[in-house]
């Protein structure tokens, strides 16, 4: 189980450090670790932050929204993987709908940033998802497959086992309308079958996260599906508070999967 937050276009490094500082010293052990997903620009100061809190990686961690696959050169406004590395990032999204919807962003683009995001070293949260039309038009699992192969078609049998992947039904994003338990879990068992035709049983081991109007009220229900590995939040994650509860819920859901 895992818990990521994508804090998208919120906190400045001062924000980010007072929000890491207070999440550090309320989080119990467990074994579900947080992920927190930065701007850029934030990244430097929880670099910093992060070496006072004592806590292990294992446990809580960080990393960017984005990046791009190409090491250096002419790509005005971009940061590579090294860049990230070089902040202590361990994680990184790949694929956001807000990426591919907003910034044009392609599944052959996002397949060549996931490899390179594993070679590197850094886990790529890689995001797939269908639109409301597409959901509505029957088009659910032509969609998920072409995200899914096109986005991971690079990757040897081994790399596959170090990414994450992300459910985003882009209908649930931001918009207070959770996917049910039933709708995720449905989409969630899909994926695993897909990624079991990539690379057999051991798709077992991958990490499927939910996301999309996740908030400590539904998140038991939804983490506590068989297919559900975790979430990916994005407003609830913004608050200590309540990043803190979707953490006690993701622990809940986690312990009684056992
Ligand atoms: P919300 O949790 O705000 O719906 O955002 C989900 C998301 O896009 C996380 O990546």
């Amino acid at each position: 189980m895992l818990l990521a937050a994508n804090w998208k276009l919120n906190k400045t490094g001062r924000e980010a450090v007072h929000f890491l500082n207070n999440y550090a010293q309320a989080l119990p052990p467990s074994d579900v670790p947080t992920v927190l997903l930065a701007p850029f620009t934030a990244l430097p100061a929880l670099c910093d932050a992060f070496e006072g809190t004592k806590l292990p990686r294992a446990q809580l961690s960080y990393g960017a929204q984005n990046f791009y696959f190409e090491e250096s050169g002419a790509f005005t406004g971009e940061v590579s993987a090294d860049m990230l590395l070089e902040h202590g990032c361990t994680h990184v999204i790949v694929g956001h709908s807000e990426r591919r919807a907003i910034f044009g962003e392609s599944d052959e683009l996002l397949g060549k940033k996931v490899v390179r995001a594993v070679e590197k070293g850094l886990v790529p949260i890689f995001c797939i998802g269908e639109t409301l039309t597409e959901r509505e038009a029957g088009q659910l699992e032509s969609v998920l497959t072409r995200q899914l192969d096109r986005g991971l078609s690079r990757l040897t049998n081994e790399q596959f086992l170090k990414i994450v992947i992300a459910y985003e039904p882009v209908w649930a994003i931001g918009t207070g309308v959770v996917a049910t338990p039933e709708q995720a879990e449905a989409a969630h068992q899909f994926v695993r079958t897909r990624l079991k035709a990539m690379i057999g049983e051991s798709a077992n081991k991958l990490s499927i996260l939910y996301g999309g109007s996740v908030t400590p009220a539904n998140a038991y229900s939804l983490m506590s599906q068989p297919n559900i590995d975790g979430a990916l939040v994005g407003g609830a994650s913004l608050k200590v508070d309540s990043l803190m509860a979707l953490h006690t819920e993701c622990v809940r859901a986690a312990k009684e999967k056992q």
